[in-house]
């Protein structure tokens, strides 16, 4: 596999869908709900998501492609080379703010996360990384992560799920939002695994994401020492939802025992 070409024409792919994206304020953007009435899609989120599958298939006609608007492949398995692809991550800031949303690709081979990227589209901010050469912010190598203290950490949480909910015990996590230094949260979880990754935050949790959330961050998050799992500290879900965190390696730990109660 020539991981090298694949990098590349992933990056080139990932510029030239972020212009299309800036170019896309100056057109009608059709905003619709999906599932649920705040689930937002637009027809720019389905344009992009087309524009990759396009493009990869022309290239690499065999690898298989796991994108949210559903245009790729119906994945069941792990197996080959699979791109997991968000077009938008953070579609309600896109269409509220235009601006704090990202392009998540993670490219997996059987299941392991090569190459990430994160690019955070009116920024021009791009992450990346590649399984075992670092992981990089605007071509500056990123550092390993040093640990940080609970007291000292901030931690990307949404506040929905401070609040009472079916899946946590919410008690806990009122107790750790008291402790930790202070909380963020931005609307886009790829932007916030790149902020854990570059040290901006220290953590950073959801109670439901999908792998082509995460799949790209994961790459980079691990790459300079993050750890990445679910709830119950297990490898997060590649093929559905599932719980996520990922933070310093001690202060994963510390969340994961002391304020994290599965229901
Ligand atoms: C969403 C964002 C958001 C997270 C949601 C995701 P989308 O992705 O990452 O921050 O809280 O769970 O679904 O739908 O904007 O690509
Ligand atoms: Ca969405
Ligand atoms: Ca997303
Ligand atoms: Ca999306």
């Amino acid at each position: 596999m020539n991981w090298g070409a694949i990098d590349r024409y992933a990056k080139s792919l990932i510029k030239e869908a972020g212009h299309k994206i800036r170019v896309s304020f100056y057109k009608t953007i059709d905003v619709e709900s999906k599932a649920e009435a705040n689930d937002l899609v637009t027809n720019i989120d389905r344009d992009i998501e087309q524009f990759f599958i396009r493009k990869i298939r022309e290239k690499f006609p065999d690898h298989r492609i796991f994108g949210e608007e559903g245009f790729g492949d119906e994945i069941k398995s792990l197996e080959g080379v699979i791109w997991m692809l968000d077009p938008i991550d953070g579609t309600m800031n896109f269409i509220h703010q235009k601006r704090n949303f990202a392009i998540s690709l993670g490219i997996y081979l059987e299941g392991v996360g090569i190459l990430g990227y994160i690019y955070d589209v009116m920024n021009d901010d791009f992450y990346h990384a590649v399984k075992g050469e670092g992981a990089y912010f605007n071509d500056e190598r990123l550092p390993m992560l040093e640990n940080t203290p609970i007291e000292e950490a901030v931690i990307g949480v949404n506040a929905s799920w401070v609040a009472p909910n079916r899946r946590i015990e919410h008690m806990p996590i009122v107790e750790m939002v008291h402790r930790c230094r202070g909380t963020r949260s931005y609307g886009s979880a790829a932007i916030e695994l790149a902020y854990v990754s570059s040290g901006r935050i220290d953590a950073y949790m959801s109670l439901r994401l999908s792998p082509w959330d995460i799949a790209g961050g994961m790459v980079i998050a691990q790459e300079v020492g993050a750890i990445a799992t679910n709830m119950k500290g297990e490898n997060p879900h590649l093929l559905g939802q599932d719980t996520f965190i990922v933070a310093k390696s001690g202060l994963h730990e510390e969340i994961l025992k002391n304020y994290i109660v599965l229901k």
